[in-house]
Formats: structure tokens, C-alpha cells, sequence
């Protein structure tokens, strides 16, 4: 995995994201608190239990979107500006695109010009979705994008100029600090043109059982959804984790509204990771994802500091979830 600096290798795309996999999981095996990138989780065990957690009941965020996605779709086509000239719809982290395919129907139902780009980091979940498009939408446009999200939407760039409609479902937001957030805006309206939309969803700061919940189910499925990464890292990487040694533990702070999911390790113990060796103390913590919840008005300042205006902000009946709408405007 590692190259000496004299040995030149042309490599594939997929060993340029395996040394990408492995470099940062070593950088954060290797900080004082230790880190894994939660983009990681979504290999096709990953894809499942993810599947499995959307249908958990403490989940409520996807129950809540699909309700803005179900009963408000006329208004968020009509938010995004839907009737004017053709579009391309780039969906970033678009998972199996539960809640999409109600929006996309609503559009091909009237007779809307726009293609569908759905960016995700797994390929699996997108074959997925084209099969569900396909069975779905036979005549919808699809062309899928597997990478990451500001790399995917320089590709989309290139592949037409019409009109961009960006959305960011299911809270992906919250996988990014509030300050990363921010920059990820700045970047997103550097890439777009005045006119361009934006769809967010958000998760709302609320009671904090309910939202610690969501990330602590019942049935341990989060739990094996964090354990995963440590498999695959065994798996892809040819670490040595023992993953029995390590529990999944999940906190809420309510006056910044910062989920975050940590694996911790039941005793002191040693992981080699081709070669490099990680110890942990017992109870020493790898912080796997952070879920950020959002106010109303942080979700304004977050707009603008992309140069976006917030054109609607839909909400589900319970106000615990929120798909804001955003136009970049003129510079
Ligand atoms: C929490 S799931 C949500 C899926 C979907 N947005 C929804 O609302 O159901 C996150 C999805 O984003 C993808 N993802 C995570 N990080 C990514 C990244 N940096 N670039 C592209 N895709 C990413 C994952 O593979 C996964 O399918």
C-alpha cells in the first residue's frame, strides 16, 4: 500500500481510493484523539445497515423528510424553481434515494426537462438507486456520479452548463462541523452560478433524548454500523482489530447541538495497522461521526456565507426537521 518514494506506480482509481482509505485512517489512528472518517462507514455491509437504521423507530429523521418529500413535493418543485428552463438535479451523498424518487416522479409527472446525478461515495448504494430509478422512472435521465461530493460537482460542471439544483439530503450536513459547514458552502457557491438552487436538509435542535436516541437504537444496529468500519478497515487495510473489544457509546450536548458517536475500547490494547502500531488505553475513544443539529438561525448565516438567500424552508409536521431551500444570488 505504502510506496517507496523511488518506485514509480501507475495506479487505478480504486488503488488511489484504497491509499486514500488507508492514509486517513492512519492520520486518525494516530491523533491524540483518535478519529475515523465517517464517509468510510458505506461499504455494501455498511449500505444495509444503514438501510436498517433508516427503519429503526428511534430514527425519526428519515421518517421526517419523507414526510416534506410526500406531502410538500408541489412546493419544493416549486421552490426550486421547476417550470423554468431544463436542469440538471446533482444529488450529493444520495444513498438509495428513498426520499428523492418522490421528487423526481413529481417532475417527470409534469413533464419537467432535467437529468438526475446522483453523487455518492459507495458505488454500491448508487447501483441501487438506478435500479430503483429505472424500475421507478423509466424515462427520467440518470447518469451516476461515484466520488466525493466537491469532486462530483466539478464533473457535473463539466458535463453541462444548464442550471444546477444541488441537494444534500438526510442530515449528510450534520457529518461536518459547523465551521467545515461553512466552508463546504463558500465552496459549493464558488462552483455554482448565480440563479443555481440549493435543497438542505437539516436536523433541528430539539429534545435531546429524542436526538440521542436516534444515534443509540434499541436493537444495537448503530452500534454494528460503527463496528463495521473496524471490519473493513480488517478487511481492506489488513488491520488486526479485535472488534469485540470495543463498545459504541453516543453523546448530545445540547447548547451546541454536536451528536457524536465514539467507539471505545474495553481494555488497553495494541492494532497494528500494516505495520504501524496504535494503542489504546482502556476506555480510550475513536470519535467515528458527528451529527450536528442545527437552529433556525444558524441555518441563515450558514446560507449566506455561501452568498446563498433562503428561498423556503419546509418543515415536517413535528418541527423536528427541516429541508431549506436556497438560491445563490448575484455576486
Ligand atoms: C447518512 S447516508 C444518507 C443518504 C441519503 N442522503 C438519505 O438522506 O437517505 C449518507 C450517504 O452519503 C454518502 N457519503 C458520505 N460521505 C460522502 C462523501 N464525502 N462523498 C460522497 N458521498 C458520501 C454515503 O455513502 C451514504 O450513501
Amino acid at each position: 500500500m505504502k510506496d517507496t518514494q523511488d518506485t514509480f506506480v501507475q495506479k487505478t482509481n480504486a488503488q488511489v481510493a484504497d491509499d486514500k482509505f488507508y492514509w486517513e485512517v492512519l492520520e486518525g489512528l494516530t491523533k491524540k484523539q483518535k478519529s475515523l472518517p465517517s464517509k468510510y462507514f458505506y461499504d455494501a455491509k455498511g449500505d444495509r445497515l444503514f438501510q436498517q437504521i433508516m427503519e429503526c423507530p428511534e430514527y425519526y429523521l428519515t421518517r421526517c423528510e419523507l414526510e416534506i418529500f410526500t406531502d410538500r413535493t408541489a412546493d419544493l418543485a416549486a421552490a426550486i424553481g421547476f417550470n423554468h428552463e431544463p436542469f440538471d438535479i446533482i444529488e450529493l451523498g444520495a444513498g438509495d434515494g428513498t426520499k428523492t424518487i418522490y421528487l423526481l416522479e413529481y417532475l417527470a409527472n409534469h413533464h419537467t426537462d432535467f437529468r438526475y446525478l446522483p453523487v455518492d461515495i459507495s458505488a454500491n448504494i448508487l447501483t441501487e438507486l438506478e435500479l430503483l430509478v429505472h424500475a421507478r422512472l423509466p424515462k427520467v435521465n440518470i447518469q451516476m456520479l461515484a466520488g466525493e461530493y466537491l469532486d462530483m460537482i466539478s464533473e457535473a460542471r463539466m458535463l453541462s452548463d444548464r442550471r444546477k439544483v444541488i441537494l444534500f439530503l438526510g442530515g449528510n450536513i450534520g457529518n461536518l462541523t459547523p465551521n467545515e459547514a461553512g466552508d463546504f458552502y463558500r465552496e459549493i457557491g464558488r462552483q455554482l452560478q448565480p440563479g443555481d438552487s440549493m435543497v438542505t436538509g437539516f436536523d433541528l435542535m430539539k429534545n435531546p433524548h429524542i436526538v440521542k436516541a436516534a444515534y443509540d437504537d434499541a436493537r444495537g444496529i448503530t452500534k454494528a454500523f460503527n463496528l463495521n468500519l473496524l471490519h473493513r478497515i480488517n478487511k481492506e487495510l489488513g488491520a488486526d482489530f479485535d472488534v469485540n473489544l470495543f463498545e459504541h457509546y453516543c453523546s448530545y450536548n445540547p447548547e451546541n447541538g454536536a451528536c457524536k458517536s465514539y467507539l471505545v475500547s474495553t481494555v488497553q490494547q495494541k492494532v497494528n495497522l500494516q505495520g504501524t502500531v496504535v494503542h489504546f488505553e482502556e476506555g480510550e475513544t475513536i470519535l467515528m461521526e458527528i451529527s450536528q443539529k442545527y437552529s433556525p438561525e444558524s441555518i441563515i448565516a450558514l446560507a449566506a456565507s455561501g452568498g446563498f438567500e433562503v428561498v423556503a424552508s419546509l418543515k415536517d409536521k413535528k418541527g423536528w426537521f427541516t429541508d431549506s431551500v436556497w438560491r445563490l444570488a448575484e455576486q
